[in-house]
């Protein structure tokens, strides 16, 4: 699907970020945002993100001057061939919005919500005929970080969901197909399990949350960057593969599984957290944090490609 121009409804965090992916990779992008600085913080946004999408080699058939605002969102999805919806995550939004923007959409457009919480069915509500309408759901920032998790159901038109992970592969994407409907869908659900353990770790005084952090960056957060954990895991047990790492392992981690927490974030928990974030940091500026996070990330990020297998 080649689609050279495309919308972007809701120009925030993450909506801001997609229309500097969007532009970095030669499509023009119509933004409908309606807060009163949206051009200017997305102007802002984009020349701000544009180096580093050139340092990750993405801008080479881009321009970040090949971007319009409209007050109107049906004046911003015309003529669209894939239109990415970033507003906030409150339904009767979402629903409002593409009552408006169905009418006027091209033949053959797509539209993809960024939703982290509401699910398709819940967001389908908002259409007469849902059959253009996909989850897209990126992880923050969508410039920087590939995945892209693409939904679609029955209600979905036929092939859809593919052509929509066909545009995002195109512009550099890396996607997964999110095959039924859960809270959080697949990645935030990973996040999820892994932070609660976190969070048990230390309030049940086996390591400090810096500690806690320093074990992920250190060890597993590493090769998670190279590999997931069941290819690693594959990986781990010689020749035998996979089979051998479950026949040896499965008593050991069976036994793991029974012992690990299930924490709540409730007051005292989150304020042990936050003191626990607060030591780690070390009076490092958040704004500082921040920018180093995205500097590995993109350096990461380069340094990997030539070894990925898609
Ligand atoms: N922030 C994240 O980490 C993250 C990650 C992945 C997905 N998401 C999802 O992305 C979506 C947007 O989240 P965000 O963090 O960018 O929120 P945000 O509050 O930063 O941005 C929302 C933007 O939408 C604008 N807006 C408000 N009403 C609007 C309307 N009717 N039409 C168009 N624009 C409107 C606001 O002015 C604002 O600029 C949500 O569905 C969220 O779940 C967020």
């Amino acid at each position: 699907m080649d689609v050279t121009h495309t919308a972007c409804l809701g120009a925030g965090v993450i909506g801001a970020s997609w229309a500097a992916l969007f532009l970095a990779a030669g499509r023009s992008v119509a933004v409908y945002d309606p807060a009163a600085d949206a051009e200017s913080a997305t102007r802002d946004y984009v020349q701000n993100a544009w180096p580093t999408l050139t340092e990750l080699g993405l801008t080479e058939h881009g321009t970040p001057d090949a971007i319009t605002f409209h007050s109107d969102p049906v004046k911003a999805v015309k003529g669209a061939g894939f239109i990415q919806e970033s507003v906030p995550e409150r339904l009767m939004i979402k629903h409002a919005l593409f009552a408006q923007i169905e009418p006027a959409l091209t033949p053959g457009a797509i539209v993809a919500s960024s939703a982290s919480g509401l699910t398709l069915g819940q967001m389908q509500g908002g259409w007469n005929n849902p059959a253009p309408f996909v989850l897209g759901h990126p992880f923050n920032p969508p410039h920087l970080v590939p995945l892209v998790e693409v939904m679609g159901n029955e209600r979905t038109g036929p092939g859809v969901a593919d052509r929509a992970a066909q545009f995002y592969d195109a512009i550099g994407k890396v996607t997964i197909r999110v095959n039924r409907e859960v809270p959080g869908h697949v990645a935030n659900r990973l996040q999820a399990a892994v932070w609660r353990e976190a969070i048990h770790l230390t309030q049940s005084g086996v390591a400090s949350i810096g500690d806690v952090d320093k074990a992920m960056w250190a060890g597993p957060g590493l090769r998670w960057a190279a590999m997931g954990p069941t290819a690693l895991f594959s990986l781990g047990a010689g020749a035998g593969g996979m089979q051998a790492f479950c026949d040896h392992f499965k008593d050991t981690f069976n036994g793991w599984w029974d012992d690990l927490g299930q924490p709540v974030l409730d007051d005292d928990t989150i304020a042990m957290i936050v003191q626990g974030a607060a030591d780690a940091a070390m009076g490092e500026d958040q704004a500082d944090m921040a920018a180093r996070r995205d500097a590995m990330i993109t350096a990461m990020t380069k340094a990997l490609r030539p070894y990925r297998k898609a």
